[in-house]
C-alpha cells in the first residue's frame, strides 16, 4: 500500500476547456475554508473558455495554450508541464478538460492528475455520459472523481456520488442534477489529499480515518 501524499495545504493547477463551474466550486470551497488549497495556475486549451476570464478576475494566473502550435501531443504536454512545474504544484485538477492526457503528463505527475466524470464509472465513459445513461435506462447515475491513467476514464476511483435518473430525464436535466453533485464531490476528494488520507494498492484507493 502506497501513501499518496503527506498532509499539506495543496498547490493546485487547474486545466479547463470550458465554462469552469467545477473550478467555481473548488474556488468557493477554498474561500470558505473547506478545502485546504491554493490554485496557482489555470491553463486552458481553448482561447474562448470562460474559465480563463474567471481565473483572471480571481487574481489567479491564467494561460491559454494552443495545442496546434506544437508538433505533437508530447511537445504540447512538455510545455504545459513546464508551466505547471514553475508553481511546484501537488495536484493537476482536470475540470472539464476535453483532451486525453498523455504519457508526458502522467510520468511527471503519477497519481497526481485528477478528473471528474459525470457518470458512475466504469459505466458510460467518454463524451455524453449523461445521454448514455438516459439511453441505457439506468435508474441511478452520478459522478466519479478518479485519478487519471492512460485510458479514457479508467483510472483509480477516489469518490463517487449517486443521483436518481427520472423517467422524464433528458441529457440536459440529468446533467444538471449530476453537476450539483459534482460541485460537492470534487473538492471533498481533493481535501482527502490535503489531509493525507489516501493510499493506493494496485488500482484500488483506500481512504483512512473514516
Ligand atoms: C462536467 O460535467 C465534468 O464532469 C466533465 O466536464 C464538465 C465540465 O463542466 N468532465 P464545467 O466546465 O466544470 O462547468
Amino acid at each position: 500500500m502506497i501513501k499518496i501524499m503527506e498532509p499539506r495545504r495543496l498547490k493546485l493547477a487547474i486545466l479547463a476547456s470550458g465554462r469552469g463551474s467545477n473550478f467555481d466550486a473548488i474556488y468557493a470551497a477554498i474561500e470558505k475554508g473547506d478545502l485546504s488549497a491554493d490554485i496557482k495556475i489555470l491553463i486552458s486549451d481553448q482561447e474562448e473558455a470562460p474559465a480563463l476570464g474567471k481565473a483572471v478576475k480571481r487574481g489567479i494566473e491564467a494561460q491559454y495554450i494552443e495545442p496546434r502550435n506544437y508538433k505533437n501531443r508530447d511537445e504540447y504536454e512538455n510545455y504545459v508541464v513546464s508551466r505547471i512545474k514553475e508553481h511546484n504544484v501537488d495536484l493537476v485538477v482536470l475540470a472539464g478538460y476535453m483532451r486525453l492526457v498523455g504519457k508526458v503528463f502522467l510520468d511527471a505527475y503519477k497519481w497526481k492528475v485528477i478528473n471528474i466524470h459525470p457518470a458512475l464509472l466504469p459505466a458510460f465513459t467518454g463524451l455524453h455520459a449523461q445521454q448514455q445513461a438516459v439511453d441505457y435506462g439506468v435508474r441511478f447515475s452520478g459522478c466519479t472523481v478518479h485519478m487519471v491513467d492512460e485510458g479514457m476514464d479508467t483510472g483509480p476511483i477516489i469518490l463517487q456520488s449517486v443521483v436518481p435518473v427520472l423517467p422524464e430525464d433528458d441529457e440536459e436535466s440529468l446533467a444538471g442534477r449530476i453537476l450539483m453533485e459534482e460541485h460537492k464531490t470534487y473538492w471533498q476528494a481533493l481535501q482527502l489529499f490535503a489531509e493525507g488520507r489516501l493510499f493506493i494498492k494496485g488500482r484500488k484507493i483506500y481512504i483512512t480515518g473514516t
